[in-house]
């Protein structure tokens, strides 16, 4: 399979047509999908795509112009077209099959960015640096178009919050009622902040919305959580910024009755660790030191490269080893920016661990990714699982979605395997669920 799966892939497209026909449609020459007979227009002539597709999710990215949401557009045309396979897509599993997810074709883009770089000629960056294969690049220019007709100025939230968040919001609300969409998510794709200092109007909503008329509270990753709740969005925290995860945004989604996941997605080194240190913990091997080097490039690179972001990065992805251990171990984990690595990342453990009658023995490992390639598919899989949940009734914190994240909201479990099995089986009642 070439580097990229798609030129040369050995997948099997009649398999993919087929799938593609059961849930969305028969496949149609040119990439084009035919319309489903079970999904006609609505009556109200409401919510088609641009290829006329009926719509129904909608995937508002903040964020909207970076690497992960670029290549997650890109991604959703492609697999809505059965141009690629659905390598990556948890929610593509069998397990999925029954939970009652949004399909490809229902899924329509915007978003918020502090820059203006347009969506196509980000794509093409990404096509350049090998993250996006040149031809499927073309092939979703269309949609790509779209998704940067739908991106609004984001803020750095300076001055006058209270205003700020009601505009951020009604972008969100125009988005939807535009679409005719049956909900949205909002996904933080956004640059990781530094950690701020804890302020006592992040307790209270009341005294936040105070705070908030005349001065800056909130940081701008919480601005844009407090935006999608009153806006009645699900809203997901792809990275490590405080987003949601102040108390008093956290009893407002409680009280608005929307969903939020977070935070901060485990894609590489993380994951790892996340699969091998219950291995460990099981065997009863006593795991005395575990070390870690990070080398990246690419957008996040730059923004890691600041120690107070790096901070928060670091504290996000030492939490999983320090509760699946019950303990701290000896070792750091560095992160340092190599630009010449583009969107690509090392990332290179070093486990010292002793065995029986004391002795010593080491197992090193090398994860080279592409970090988009790796988070794209999630921020998919997320959406989907966010606005089918939010359809079936959840609100506040989704502990179930663990399974993707270094920092899980509501649950202090972090073996991969044993999230995945809660994800599957809250999954399988999102299926059963009205
Ligand atoms: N790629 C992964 O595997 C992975 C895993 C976990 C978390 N993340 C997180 O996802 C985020 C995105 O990663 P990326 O590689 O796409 O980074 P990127 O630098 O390519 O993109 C970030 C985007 O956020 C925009 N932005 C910055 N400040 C903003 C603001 N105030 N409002 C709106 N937009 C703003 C930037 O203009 C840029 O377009 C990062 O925070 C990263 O830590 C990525």
């Amino acid at each position: 399979m070439a580097a990229n799966g798609l030129a040369g892939s050995a997948f099997d497209r009649s398999e993919l047509h087929r799938k593609q026909a059961v849930c969305d449609g028969p496949a149609v020459p040119g990439g084009a999908v035919a319309r489903p007979a079970n999904h006609g227009p609505r009556p109200d002539g409401r919510g088609l795509s641009p290829r006329g597709w009926p719509v129904g999710v909608g995937i508002w990215l903040v964020g909207a112009r970076g690497s992960v949401a670029t290549t997650a557009v890109a991604g959703a045309a492609a697999l809505r077209a059965g141009l690629v396979p659905p390598v990556g897509c948890v929610t593509e599993t069998p397990d999925f099959a029954g939970a009652g997810l949004a399909p490809w074709s229902a899924l329509v883009f915007g978003g918020h960015d502090v820059v203006e770089t347009p969506l196509p000629k980000r794509a093409e960056a990404l096509a350049q640096a090998g993250v996006i294969p040149a031809r499927l690049v073309e092939a979703v220019r269309d949609e790509l178009a779209a998704a940067d007709a739908e991106i609004r100025p984001g803020t750095e939230s300076r001055g006058g919050q209270a205003t700020e968040a009601a505009r951020l919001a009604a972008d969100v609300t125009a988005f939807r009622e535009r679409h005719g969409l049956d909900r949205v998510v909002v996904v933080n794709v956004a640059s990781t902040e530094s950690p701020r200092e804890p302020r006592a109007e992040h307790d209270d909503l009341a005294a936040l919305r105070n705070a908030m008329r005349t001065g800056t509270p909130l940081p701008p990753s919480s601005l844009y959580a407090y935006a999608a709740i009153t806006a009645g969005c699900g809203y997901v925290d792809f990275t490590p910024s405080p987003g949601i995860r102040l108390p008093a945004l956290e009893r407002f989604a409680r009280e608005r009755g929307v969903p939020y996941a977070g935070s901060d997605a485990k894609t590489g080194e993380t994951l790892v660790k996340t699969a091998l240190a219950p291995m460990f913990a099981a065997r009863a091997l006593d795991v005395r030191a575990w070390s870690g080097t990070n080398l990246l490039g690419g957008g996040d690179g730059a923004t890691l490269a600041d120690p107070a972001a790096r901070a928060s990065k670091t504290a996000s992805k030492d939490r999983a080893l320090r509760e699946i251990l019950g303990r701290p171990v000896e070792g750091e984990t560095h992160i340092d920016h190599v630009p010449a690595m583009g969107e690509w990342k090392t990332a290179w453990d070093h486990v010292r661990f002793e065995g029986f009658l004391g002795v010593g023995m080491t197992l090193q490992f090398t994860w080279q990714g592409c970090d988009s390639a790796l988070a794209a598919p999630l921020v998919l899989d997320l959406a989907r699982l966010v606005a089918r949940s939010h359809e079936t009734g959840g609100a506040g914190p989704l502990p179930e979605l663990g399974f993707f994240f270094k920092d899980p909201v509501g649950s202090g479990e972090h073996r991969l395997v044993l999230q995945y099995e809660t994800l599957r089986r809250w999954a399988a009642g999102l299926g059963e669920a009205r």
